[in-house]
């Protein structure tokens, strides 16, 4: 079978969602920002601190073209994939696309309680950084929403995914 991508900002649930759903189809699970950090022998903190955020998408272009010849897996992106190098028109090729939306104020809370940290919303007062995401979601959103499929609240688990796979 073709590959699940699944899309969307920074702590909306992607890696949880794709964990379980690997478990239940037997597929393989892939989370970028862990193929990147895994290849670079680098966390993600490091490499943007080190080497900026354009070398950064330059790893996670050269990792995506990497994926093209894999089947019955499950894609987890980093948030901002999608957006850049024309990505989300390969993403489409290489799998059926899954957008996990949420809105700003969940997706606030969600990267305020989270353990890992992002280096594009680290240092910043719960204010700061719901007006960081309410911005930059409605910039990525252009990209988001060419996925072949959006997930709101309530369709964002397992059996709901396989309703429209199978
Ligand atoms: C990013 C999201 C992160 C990670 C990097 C940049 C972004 O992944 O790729 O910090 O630009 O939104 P998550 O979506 O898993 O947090």
């Amino acid at each position: 079978m073709q590959n699940v991508i699944l899309i969307g900002f920074m702590a909306c649930g992607k890696s949880t969602l794709g964990k379980k759903l690997a478990n239940k189809l037997n597929f393989e699970f892939i989370d970028t920002d862990k193929e990147i950090e895994k290849n670079e022998n680098c966390s993600v903190t490091e490499i943007f601190e080190k080497f900026g955020e354009n070398h950064f998408r330059e790893l996670e272009k050269k990792l995506l073209v990497s994926l093209q010849d894999k089947q019955n897996c499950i894609i987890s992106t980093g948030g901002g994939l999608p957006c850049f190098n024309e990505n989300m028109t390969l993403l489409n090729q290489i799998g059926t696309t899954f957008y996990i939306k949420l809105n700003p104020i969940e997706l606030t809370k969600r990267i305020l309680n989270a353990k890992t940290i992002r280096p594009l919303a680290k240092d910043k007062t719960q204010d700061e950084l719901y007006t960081f995401v309410k911005e930059l979601l409605s910039k990525r959103e252009e990209f988001y929403s060419k996925s072949k499929f959006t997930l709101s609240g309530k369709e964002q688990n397992v059996k709901f995914i396989e309703s429209i796979l199978f």
